[in-house]
């Protein structure tokens, strides 16, 4: 499978996954404001191994999200398998995705996410058999520090398989989703691929020849760097300090999907048009609309918590801010909107 990655123009912009939000009607807005890889909200690859069917409903997609990831989650390698091998058939996604990241307690001690930055063993068993389940390109999310084990001493690790992309979000395990960016670490890991350079692609091409599966990375991965960009000048400033190819972006998403078209307008010109009061108006209506399209009536009771990221900090907000979490149709939105 053609790895989509290598295509994309650098910097590469991406919507960071986020569990509960970003289903495919806010993939869709992000993607229709520039995003160039977006990716799915995590997914059980235990449930997957079992054909979850509820699990994979969700991770359903529209043509126009893609470059689009499934991101997947566990901790026992042999439901990877299995799990990468039913998303690619039944999803057929452009890629997927292992969390390597997540502390919430619920994953965290169950071995999964963040916990297995601890356990490289496992983590390369769990790549391993993604690769053997799947042809598609597949990319691991980390943190910048797991209690004392670093991203670069994580990766240093792992750094023979196949990765087609790294997601690093700099911030530690123990920071959680607050404080300040780790650029160091970032930088740490993009130069450990760029040492490694062609000797090294000389080297694996020879023992890529005496290995039943092609597990082995023959060029370095596209490092992409996420955590705190909320503006355009903080996605600047992230590439700037890390030398990463790309940004990922989580919250900043939320409140503005528009940032990303506002990042590569700065890109380009060095200015960017800031939303005002109206415009964000029509992107909320918009974006309430293909998720009406998508789910119907849920789908506008899904909308509410989005439109509470678009509507806060203005005089008069809060009384709109009541209102919205009750609407049923986009009338009502369009309805509650125009009282702005
Ligand atoms: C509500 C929420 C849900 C998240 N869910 C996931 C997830 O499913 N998988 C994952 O790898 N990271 C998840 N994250 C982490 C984000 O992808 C990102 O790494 C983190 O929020 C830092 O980026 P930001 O500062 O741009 O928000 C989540 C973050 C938030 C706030």
């Amino acid at each position: 499978m053609p790895n989509f990655w290598k295509k994309i123009n650098k910097p590469i912009l991406a919507l960071a996954p986020m569990a509960g939000y970003t289903d495919s009607a806010f993939r869709q807005i992000c993607k229709y404001y520039g995003a160039d890889v977006v990716y799915s909200e995590m997914a059980s690859a235990t449930a997957l191994n079992f054909k979850g069917k509820k699990t994979l409903e969700l991770l359903k997609f529209k043509k126009a999200e893609r470059y689009y990831i499934v991101q997947l989650f566990g901790n026992d390698p042999k439901y990877f398998k299995n799990a990468a091998q039913v998303v690619s058939e039944k999803i057929k996604p452009d890629g997927i995705d292992i969390n390597m990241g997540c502390p919430v307690k619920k994953v965290f001690s169950n071995g999964s996410g963040a916990a297995l930055m601890l356990n490289p063993e496992r983590a390369r068993e769990i790549i391993k058999q993604t690769l053997i389940g799947t042809d598609l390109p597949v990319s691991i999310k980390i943190r910048s520090k797991v209690n004392k084990t670093t991203a670069y001493k994580f990766v240093k690790k792992i750094k023979d398989l196949k990765i087609v992309a790294i997601m690093i979000h700099g911030r530690s395990m123990k920071q959680g989703f607050s404080g300040k960016i780790d650029y160091s670490q970032i930088k740490k890991v993009k130069s450990l691929y760029r040492k490694a350079g062609a000797e090294e692609d000389k080297k694996l091409k020879a023992t890529l020849a005496n290995v039943a599966f092609n597990f082995l990375s023959s060029s370095a991965p596209i490092i992409i760097a996420n955590g705190g960009i909320n503006t355009p000048e903080d996605a600047i400033k992230m590439i700037k300090k890390t030398g990463a190819d790309g940004v990922g972006i989580a919250r900043g998403a939320l409140t503005k999907p528009w940032l990303f078209a506002q990042t590569k307008e700065f890109l380009r010109r060095g200015e960017y048009k800031k939303f005002g009061l109206s415009e964000i108006k029509k992107a909320a209506l918009k974006h309430a609309k293909m998720s009406s399209k998508n789910n119907g009536k849920h789908g506008i009771i899904e909308m509410r918590k989005y439109l509470l990221w678009y509507f806060r900090g203005f005089e008069g907000a809060k009384e709109i801010r009541k209102d919205l979490v009750r609407v049923e149709s986009v009338g009502d939105i369009e309805r509650v909107l125009e009282r702005i």
